[in-house]
């Protein structure tokens, strides 16, 4: 197996009065089973399509065409995109592309174009983004689900412009709609337009999409072996789909934060020790909180639950975050990630006019930065502090496929033991229709009053 999880610092036994029992395990055996065999039915029936994503091979020769021809012709690719729509893309690229893909020249990039991921609307982001790019040279994937998210289509409308205003005719060749296939003003512009287009299977929601042509083609497109990334998961998928806790990473995992959540560990901490595995951190932030923060639970009782998942990076935050972990209150839960194989070593060489430094001679910045996170580990443990370890023998297509996939059915598990829907997001509704009512869209008359009645509130001018 490419990837291994370490959980002897979660366990009582290790770390002390906050860490899990065996027995608290062991006891939630019949809930796993029920949980189980409801989740294998729904998957069955077609309702969990995201399990599936990986075995999905015609859909990726599909994909894997388009990007040939995307790559072929254009110098960059732009993704806009939000949320689940974009997180992936900018998780995978940074795992599996160099660190600074898009400064190397084009035969450093092995002639793939260069990635961006427009995934905010901040004017000055967006402007200074397209104030790098050629736009004869520019193809968007404008990416939706929904087909209408405001800030992706604000992104659409300005690119479109930023596109049509400098060639003219054959603008529409520099966008692909990736979008629900059958709903949505984007699925209808595809149609009514002639887009190009890509499809979201229906029933795979945003965060859960990454290997669809959301994530995939634009993947594909920058020179990730996007076909490696889904074997990875297809062999995660054998592991991640049985009844049994001990052997199932997946639902051990999730056990272990539904436990320790229960003790009063309200917050989640992913902390690769990896620059890049940064960005799955970024990923994996979002699915744990959209899914599991939730107001009602599956029977409709008010509970307000779910863990706060935190990011960080090591050892970048042992200078920031790690004195907060070790010392403040006892709400936390710590997983790192760390690839056994950094690829690199970068040898540490003499300095003879620092003797004190002596003693790093020889050794290398791959021991140094595993060594950081051991003894971070190991600090936390003594301290009383929970913490398990995701291993991978390297940053592989292979096995950030595998991660991804065991990162879903965790947080798919989890929700059904927080006994919440991890699949929808009804919280985020109100604030997005509040913004349609501030920016004049018909029919948000009564929402926009009621803006005004909740935005009372006092205002201090500073300076
Ligand atoms: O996970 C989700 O469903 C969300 O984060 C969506 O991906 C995000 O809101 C963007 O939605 P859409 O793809 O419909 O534009």
């Amino acid at each position: 197996m490419d990837i291994r999880l370490d959980y002897t610092n979660m366990l009582a036994e290790t770390v002390g009065d906050r860490g899990v029992r065996r027995e608290e395990l062991a006891s939630l055996k019949p809930r796993v089973e029920s949980i189980h065999r409801e989740l294998m039915e729904r998957r069955r029936a077609g309702a969990l399509p995201f399990y599936d994503l990986p075995f999905a091979a015609a859909e990726v020769d599909g994909v894997c065409a388009l990007s040939e021809e995307l790559a072929g012709r254009f110098e960059s690719v732009v993704v806009l995109g939000i949320g689940g729509s974009a997180l992936g893309t900018s998780a995978l690229m940074r795992a599996l592309r160099p660190l600074y893909h898009n400064l190397l020249p084009r035969e450093r990039r092995g002639g793939r174009p260069r990635l961006f991921v427009l995934d905010n609307v901040d004017p000055v982001g967006v402007a200074e983004t397209l104030d790098l790019l050629d736009p004869a040279g520019t193809v968007f994937l404008v990416i939706s689900k929904s087909g209408s998210t405001v800030e992706t289509m604000c992104q659409f409308m300005i690119a479109r412009r930023w596109v049509e205003a400098a060639i003219g005719g054959g603008w529409r060749d520099h966008f692909v709609l990736i979008t629900d296939p059958a709903t949505g003003a984007l699925r209808r512009l595809a149609e009514l337009e002639g887009f190009r287009s890509c499809e979201v299977p229906p029933g795979v929601g945003g965060r859960f999409s990454v290997f669809t042509a959301v994530g995939l083609l634009p993947l594909a497109a920058a020179g990730i072996d996007i076909r490696t990334v889904l074997a990875g998961a297809a062999a995660m998928a054998e592991h991640v789909t049985s009844p049994e806790l001990e052997e199932n990473p997946a639902y051990l995992n999730a056990a272990l934060q539904y436990l320790c959540y229960l003790k009063g560990l309200h917050i989640s901490v992913m902390m690769p020790y990896s620059d890049r595995l940064r960005d799955v951190a970024d990923w994996y932030r979002q699915m744990w909180a959209e899914s599991l923060g939730k107001k009602r639970s599956l029977a409709g009782e008010t509970v307000h639950v779910g863990p706060t998942p935190v990011k960080a990076l090591g050892t970048t935050d042992q200078h920031s975050q790690v004195q907060l972990y070790m010392e403040g209150p006892f709400d936390k839960v710590v997983t790192f990630l760390v690839p056994d194989d950094y690829g690199r070593a970068l040898e540490i060489p003499p300095f003879p006019e620092a003797p004190g430094l002596a003693y790093l001679e020889g050794r290398t910045l791959a021991e140094l930065i595993r060594s950081e996170q051991q003894s971070t580990a190991v600090a936390l443990t003594r301290n009383g502090r929970p913490n398990c370890t995701l291993s991978m023998s390297a940053v592989t297509p292979r096995c950030v496929g595998a991660l991804i996939y065991l990162l879903e059915v965790q947080t798919l598990f989890a929700g059904h033991l927080f006994g919440v829907d991890p699949l929808d997001q009804p919280g985020v509704e109100e604030g997005k229709e509040f913004t349609y009512a501030l920016m004049g869209r018909p029919g948000y008359e009564a929402k926009l009053a009621e803006f005004e009645r909740w935005n009372g509130g006092v205002r201090h001018r500073l300076g």
